[in-house]
């Protein structure tokens, strides 16, 4: 469930009509919904109430700082995979025992700043990653908590790009070695080895992968506590879909999630940690873009948009579905149309959909990309010289801009001339 509702016949987003925020800020933007963002944290808070827990958000879905500060005063920790994204947690307030640190290409250097800075845990990905690490911290006089990602080898029946547990994936340690690399973290005094930590993809649409792979972490705990290991954390990953679309069935809920959780590793009194970003994310944003034309092409209508590929690049990278609505609510009656939906870059890639029905518009109409929240800003380019765009964050019957429109000015400033271009000879 979202706050995005038709209300006396326009969209809203909470109290807000999306078209004050447009007249305010101009087209495209991303627009956010505090409501909904707290309702999606809260859902995996009380799904996972029955033991010891921390939800960690994966900022990667959505890093903006407003958004980082409501989920963490709900009680949030952060998962980071850069020291960009560390920085940015700590910018937003969070503190560092909240914030665990992912991702198969750890630098030294990052490393070094976590450890300074304050860590929850590092989740270790390789063995030159373990030994690296063994090392920063014992320059640092620190010993680093860690727990090792763990690859299950378990089929996510994910999109092919955003699968992580299977044994071609670049990501974790094949869960056949897991016993002798953890036998050598053991051996390395600047690492604590204090749990395990698995991730084996996103949008899920079904619980059984997750229980597969879950059930291999629990064998392998006891195999690990056998060996005279302390596991104490299990850190389960992200990854629970989302609808994309209202006429679909819906993916699994929290609560079933927390349920399964529950059966596959609640016997092991660890501290179970989870990363979910889209699920708290995704359904918590809307991109609005505005019609520049209706076009007729040979055979079908375009609908050419102001917004592109570089604001959202989902449906261009992963062929990724959005519903794309009105602003304006269609009148019961009205006849839908079918639109290929395509934005200004000069690519044909361009496309947001095709032969897409949905309720005729026209040129300066507002529509609304649902499901934008998550994977939307974070992943935004400035590909033909278009400047990110701003992003907005709705509060009841509050909005203000939390992240503006750079003008195009400043979005060229940042290009400098090398001295022998800009010297008057050349
Ligand atoms: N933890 C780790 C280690 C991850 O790699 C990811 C996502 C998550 C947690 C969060 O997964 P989520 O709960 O959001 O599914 N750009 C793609 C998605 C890439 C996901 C990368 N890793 C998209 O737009 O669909």
């Amino acid at each position: 469930m979202d706050h995005f509702l038709y209300r006396d016949g326009a969209l809203y987003a909470e109290d807000v009509p999306i078209a004050d925020i447009a007249a305010a800020v101009g087209t495209p933007f991303y627009v956010y919904s505090t409501a909904t963002l707290k309702r999606h944290f809260t859902l995996f808070d009380e799904a996972l109430a029955w033991g010891d827990h921390l939800v960690c958000f994966a900022m990667k879905s959505l890093s903006n700082q407003a958004v980082l500060k409501i989920l963490a005063d709900q009680g949030a920790g952060m998962d980071v995979v850069s020291i960009g994204e560390y920085l940015r947690a700590k910018a937003a307030g969070v503190p560092g025992d909240r914030i665990v640190f992912s991702g198969v290409g750890k630098t030294a250097d990052e490393m070094r700043q976590a450890l300074q800075g304050g860590i929850r845990q590092f989740n270790v990905e390789s063995e030159p990653e373990m030994i690296m690490l063994d090392q920063v911290a014992q320059s640092l006089g620190k010993v680093a908590p860690i727990t090792v990602r763990v690859n299950p080898d378990v089929d996510a029946k994910t999109h092919a790009k955003i699968a992580t547990g299977k044994s071609e994936n670049k990501f974790g340690i094949p869960i056949s070695r897991a016993r002798e690399v953890y036998a050598m973290a053991a051996k390395l005094p600047g690492l604590k080895v204090i749990g395990i930590d698995v991730h084996i993809g996103s949008q899920l649409t079904e619980l059984a992968p997750f229980e597969a792979a879950y059930a291999k972490v629990a064998e392998l705990t006891e195999q690990l506590r056998a060996d005279g290991h302390e596991i104490t954390r299990l850190d389960l990953g992200g990854g629970l879909g989302i609808p994309y679309t209202r006429s679909n069935d819906a993916p699994p809920l929290p609560t079933d999630y927390g349920k399964m959780v529950q059966r596959a590793v609640g016997h092991l009194g660890c501290e179970i940690e989870i990363e979910p970003g889209r699920l708290i994310a995704g359904n918590a944003g809307l991109l609005v873009s505005k019609v520049i034309y209706v076009k007729s092409g040979e055979d079908r209508e375009f609908l050419i948009i102001d917004g592109a590929m570089n604001d959202l690049i989902r449906p261009a990278m992963y062929e990724a579905w959005h519903d794309i609505v009105p602003v304006v609510e269609p009148a019961p009656g009205d006849v839908p149309a079918k639109y290929d939906i395509v934005g200004p870059i000069c690519e044909s890639g361009d496309t947001f959909a095709k032969a897409r029905e949905m309720p005729a518009v026209a040129a300066d109409d507002l529509i609304a990309f649902r499901s934008a929240g998550a994977y939307g800003a974070v992943m935004a380019s400035e590909y033909n010289s278009r400047p990110l765009i701003p992003e907005v964050l709705v509060n009841g019957d509050q909005f203000a801009v939390i992240r503006a429109r750079p003008t195009y000015e400043e979005m060229i400033a940042r290009d400098t001339l090398p001295a022998w271009l800009s010297t008057p000879d050349n």
